[in-house]
């Protein structure tokens, strides 16, 4: 689709970087739960030399391995990149993989008490083979059904001694069994909508997030979640418009890739929110980047709107860097000064 709607603008003269100055500081004071599927995402480098003789594929010489945050654990990255306090809530397996994400999110200092080891499931792991740019073969190890009674409580227990503490949930559904209806529906109970909750949705799961604050589904996800093929500017607010009724949440926002997103919300506006021009390298995990830093801004008082507009500059950030990558403050403020076709005071006056 083309990207031919009004956007909305926000001013990013002086006034503005004394605002996101503003949001930075109540930034460093704001709790955010991150609830979901915690992953790890291993990369293994090489070049490809030859065929194997054995069957006819390439065989990869492997040069470099690293493993990253993933899934839940990266939009807790996200967090505490753009130094927000971070809880997070999830499940790994009795196992190496999930030792290693203990201790990798130990190291970047996170609190790991809600992660509880589930021996019944392995860590999440999705390896991913590159050679010479391009992926080779990804494999997933893990097991996608629903969490077991017991683990539940255990992780509803950990989310009720953080509510003194938090001002936003994010909900991180990778479809991989922690993310239920019961849970939801605990976690709206428990918070008494009182708490922001934002949705990471995945097809699927859609009549699961009712009542929660917003959800930030793509285009694909849009399309299924409202069951109207978005084709064009019509197509998309009727998506928009009937998640909203569906879901009896207050806004959503439609992320719509290098065309940027759509935010709706319950007073009817329709804003949407375009991208700069940038080279892009790995668009893996701008999702993420989106919803951590959409409800940290949100969370610490700004409004949806400008929430929006800062997500969308830190997602654009992120796309521009080679595999599952965070936004820090500075590198976001550069991508508002540099981006310059979005400067434009008086249109914000306007649309607001
Ligand atoms: N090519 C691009 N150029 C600039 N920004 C982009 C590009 N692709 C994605 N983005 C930014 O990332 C946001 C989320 O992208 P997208 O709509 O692809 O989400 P997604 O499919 O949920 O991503 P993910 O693969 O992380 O789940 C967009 O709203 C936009 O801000
Ligand atoms: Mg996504």
């Amino acid at each position: 689709m083309v990207a031919k709607f009004k956007p909305y603008m926000l001013n990013l003269l002086g006034q503005t970087v004394i605002t996101m100055n503003d949001i930075f500081k109540k930034i460093s004071r704001t709790g955010i739960l991150v609830i979901g599927d915690l992953m790890v995402d291993q990369y293994i480098w090489g070049k490809v030399r030859r065929i194997s003789p054995e069957a006819p594929v390439p065989v990869v010489e492997v040069t470099e391995e690293n493993l990253l945050l993933g899934g839940a654990a990266n939009v807790a990255h996200n967090i505490l990149s753009l130094g927000g306090k971070v809880f997070i809530a999830g499940t790994i397996g009795r196992d190496d993989t999930g030792k290693i994400l203990i201790n990798k999110l130990s190291e970047k200092g996170f609190n790991t008490d809600g992660i509880i080891i589930d021996g019944k499931r392995p860590t999440t792991v999705k390896t991913r083979v590159i050679a010479h740019s391009q992926q080779v073969v990804r494999f997933d190890r893990e097991v996608k059904t629903d969490i077991s009674t017991p683990t539940l409580s255990l992780i509803l227990e950990y989310v009720r001694s953080c509510l003194p503490r938090i001002r936003g949930i994010i909900v991180s559904d990778y479809c991989k069994g922690l993310i239920t209806k019961k849970l939801i529906k605990k976690l709206i109970d428990l918070t008494a909508s009182k708490v922001f909750i934002a949705v990471d949705p995945k097809i699927g799961h859609f009549d699961y997030y009712r009542g929660t604050s917003l959800i930030t589904p793509n285009m694909n996800e849009a399309s299924f979640g409202s069951g109207i093929d978005i084709i064009d500017e019509k197509t998309l607010t009727a998506a928009g418009r009937t998640l909203m009724k569906k879901l009896r949440c207050n806004a959503v926002i439609i992320t719509r890739g290098n065309e940027g997103m759509t935010l709706f919300e319950k007073n009817g506006s329709v804003t949407h929110i375009p991208t700069c021009a940038r080279e892009v390298y790995d668009v893996s995990g701008a999702g993420d980047t989106v919803i951590s830093t959409l409800t940290l801004c949100r969370s610490a008082g700004a409004k949806l709107k400008d929430a929006a507009i800062i997500a969308n500059h830190a997602a654009g950030v992120v796309v521009a860097k080679v595999g599952t990558a965070v936004a820090t403050r500075q590198e976001i403020l550069k991508s508002m000064k540099t981006c310059k076709p979005l400067i434009n005071y008086k249109n914000v006056k306007k649309t607001r």
